[in-house]
């Protein structure tokens, strides 16, 4: 008896996570709030994950930041099982896609790499040269698809004489990185117009390590 109680419990919690939107369409409830969902990659999983401890509307009524939605995703997944770090993701870009806040902080793309380049300009150079390189530098590089921000500009350490500027690029990923060292534009400004004004240089790359 216990047995069969069991089997008819699994059947039950199996249709159940399988079933939101087919059993819907059996009913033909259209105020069903899973239909309030957009359509995309992350749409079943919220369904099925997301939807197996509360009904949806408990989703698409909220707006977050991307980070936000980082928080409640994670926190919630915990409680079904741990390592669910690929659903996790899919589901975060989904839900910071469709139910940004307002604020505009959630069409941000999350920043894990940037390239910092201190540098010192060649003592002829001239203060219309130096302006030359910094604006067609911050041009080109802006110019490039995988950039998120561009800083071109003086250290504000006065004290320190042996980096007077900085460049900051900021990327999602090391490849992105990499797809702006190989662009074509920043590679003829690095040969052409920086390069040759510049007397050192030193290059770090940070990436966030959470
Ligand atoms: C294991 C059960 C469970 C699962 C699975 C679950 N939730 Fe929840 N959720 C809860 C409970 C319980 C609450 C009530 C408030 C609390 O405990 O934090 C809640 C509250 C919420 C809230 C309102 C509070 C807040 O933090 O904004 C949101 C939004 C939410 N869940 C989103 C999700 C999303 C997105 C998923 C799928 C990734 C999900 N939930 C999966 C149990 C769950």
């Amino acid at each position: 008896m216990n047995y069969y109680l069991r089997v008819a419990a699994l059947v039950c919690l199996l249709g159940f996570l399988r079933g939101g939107p087919a059993a819907s369409a059996q009913t033909g409830n259209s105020s069903d709030p899973a239909a309030q969902l957009p359509d995309g990659i992350g749409k079943g999983y919220v369904e099925t994950l997301c939807g197996s401890c509360h009904g949806v509307e408990m989703i698409v009524s909220q707006r977050k930041s991307r980070q936000q939605w980082e928080g409640t995703v994670y926190d919630m997944l915990d409680r079904i099982s741990p390592g669910l770090e690929r659903e996790a993701a899919i589901i975060v870009d989904y839900l910071a896609e469709h139910f940004a806040a307002s604020d505009g902080t959630a069409s941000a793309p999350p920043v894990r790499i940037s390239h910092q380049v201190l540098f010192n300009f060649k003592p002829d150079v001239t203060e219309n040269r130096i302006a030359e390189v910094l604006t067609s530098g911050k041009q080109v590089l802006q110019g490039v698809p995988t950039v998120i921000t561009v800083m071109l500009g003086k250290v504000l350490q006065g004290e320190n004489t042996e980096f007077r500027y900085g460049l900051l690029t900021t990327f999602r990923s090391r490849e992105d990185l990499e797809a702006y060292r190989n662009h074509p534009g920043h590679r003829k400004w690095v040969e052409e117009v920086f390069r040759p004004a510049i007397a050192k240089s030193v290059v770090t790359d940070i990436e966030a390590s959470e």
